[in-house]
């Protein structure tokens, strides 16, 4: 295993990626930034330098689950404060499983202003992989606004409540059209990561199938999907063959699915090399599945399980069950989204460090519900009471115990709305027990979890009106998040924070400090 150092600054640049002149967050000039490339066990010493002037930042490495080192997992409020404008941070942790992340900016809505990028782990030489490729590619995909994430994130806090609306473009690896070459007749290896800020996409390659082998760095029981739906968070891998006419191009589109699509198909092209790349191929570019077929998307997710030679079974049962239901919500006229009725507001001193240092009163000691009042509930209409609390309580773990955190999904304020939301859990891989459309019954469906070959990931879908069970081991000291990936939704309160095995950890850094009540833990 090697040591990698690397010196990143963070700053705003005018670019236009879809010939909207904007300003965009860059990495060493990039955005997205630099895709980083190690290989497992790998160490990463990130200095980033915060040149954004007025705005503070933090850097979240998603789904590299920072063993041992809470403090680097740079999700503000939470394990650290927010690098201050000219100041220098440095993330150290290490890679310890091979496969496909993301890292992007943890602080306010900076992640849709394009600080976002990609992360390859690759096996250690001499281990070989289920699957075989002649040639590797990266694809990073999301959406695009031309409205600044400081205009869409004061817009969201208002009182009267502004939208983000429905994105201007679809953007693959930062460009409206992309060009990907391939040589025909070999096979492809493309890495995929979602850093949409709202939408769930759909990516189909004209003519191609795809065969799924990789999710969030777990390796799949291969399934072939004519195209792939990606929820922002989630990272795969797929295998394409270049096998089809040489003589021409290829689409590959990009599209909105599970909101009523408000943008244009994200158009690329698939080059088959030497054909020029600017040759438009003949057809029309794939307009993917129609966005509200629900059931086309809970049976793809259904289809992922473990690869049969890969299996890490979960623990047959659990010491805990955390039943967690999404609803939108109102907080003193306010709109948020809520958790079990309450909206996550962050304290201004960093949970870590508050625990650590056992600056109990920053925020509550309550412990966060762990249910809601299921038995009546109907969450197929809109509430006849929508108010909800703002609240800072989290879940505090027994260290080593087994959790089931079951997601629930419900009626937005709208009639007949219910939104998909990508969930992600920070600090740990979760077991996807199961899927199902409808309200969760706890008598019930445990009964059919899949305790065989549940795949392992970080990131998941909760689908409209459904349930997600996830089962995952508190082993991993720190406090973690649990949230909603949507941009717009996490920043009006759509999380949860879980705390376990503080108390095992070493002196925290003074580096993560100096915010809120830590203030004097720095001066000290
Ligand atoms: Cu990729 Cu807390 O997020
Ligand atoms: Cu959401």
């Amino acid at each position: 295993a090697t040591v990698q150092h690397l010196k990143w600054e963070i700053k705003y640049e005018y670019r236009s990626p879809d010939c909207f002149k904007k300003l965009s967050i860059t990495v060493n000039g990039l955005s997205p930034g630099p895709t980083i490339t190690a290989t497992q066990g790998d160490t990463l010493i990130i200095q980033v330098t915060n040149s954004l002037i007025t705005e503070n930042t933090a850097i979240h490495w998603h789904g590299i689950r920072q063993r041992g080192t809470p403090w680097s997992d740079g999700t503000q409020g939470i394990t650290q404060c927010p690098i201050l404008p000219g100041e220098t941070f440095t993330y150290q942790f290490v890679v310890d499983r091979a496969g496909t992340y993301m890292y992007h900016a943890h602080y306010e809505m900076q992640r849709s202003a394009g600080l976002h990028g990609l992360i390859r782990v690759l096996v250690p030489e001499g281990t070989v992989e289920p699957f075989s490729y002649d040639e590797e590619r990266s694809i990073v995909v999301n959406d695009w606004w031309h409205k600044s994430a400081i205009e869409q994130s004061t817009g969201l806090l208002s009182l009267n409540f502004s939208w983000v609306g429905e994105p201007q473009s679809l953007l693959i690896n930062g460009r409206g059209p992309f060009v990907l070459t391939m040589v025909p007749g070999k096979t492809y290896r493309l890495r995929i990561a979602s850093l949409a800020s709202l939408s769930a996409l759909n990516l189909e390659i004209e003519g191609h199938d795809m065969i799924i082998v990789e999710a969030d760095g777990h390796y799949v029981d291969p399934v072939i999907v004519k195209n792939l739906n990606i929820y922002s968070g989630e990272t795969y891998s797929i295998i394409v063959k270049a096998d089809q006419d040489p003589s021409r191009n290829y689409w590959i589109g990009l599209n909105v699915i599970s909101r009523k699509p408000g943008t244009p198909t994200g158009t690329s092209i698939l080059n088959y090399y030497p054909i020029s790349p600017f040759k438009v191929p003949p057809t029309l570019p794939p307009t993917g599945p129609l966005w509200n077929d629900t059931l086309y998307r809970f049976n793809q997710t259904k289809l992922i399980k473990s690869h049969p030679d890969h299996i890490e079974p979960p623990p047959p049962t659990s010491n805990r069950v955390i039943i967690l239901l999404n609803t939108q919500n109102k907080v003193n006229g306010y709109i948020r989204w809520c958790v079990n009725n309450v909206s996550l507001n962050l304290p201004t001193t960093p949970y870590l460090i508050a625990i650590k240092e056992k600056l109990r009163h920053v925020f509550s000691q309550k412990p966060a519900l762990e249910t809601y009042k299921y038995k009546n509930y109907d969450i197929h209409s809109v509430l006849k009471n929508p108010n909800a609390t703002l609240g800072n309580s989290i879940h505090r773990l027994e260290f080593n115990s087994t959790v089931d955190l079951i997601l629930q999904n419900a009626n937005a304020l709208s009639s007949n709305i219910s939104e998909t939301h990508p969930w992600h859990l920070h600090g740990h891989d979760f077991w996807v027990l199961g899927y199902g459309l409808g309200k969760f019954d706890p008598q019930i469906d445990p009964k059919n979890y899949n305790l065989v070959d549940p795949i392992q990931k970080n990131t998941v879908p909760l689908h409209p009106y459904g349930w997600t069970a996830l089962r995952f081991q508190a082993d991993n000291p720190g406090v973690w998040s649990f949230h909603c990936h949507l941009e717009a939704h996490f920043f009006i309160g759509m999380g949860v924070v879980l705390e376990e095995g503080v108390e095992r950890l070493g002196k925290l850094p003074k580096s993560i400090m100096g915010c809120g009540q830590s203030k004097s833990l720095v001066r000290t």
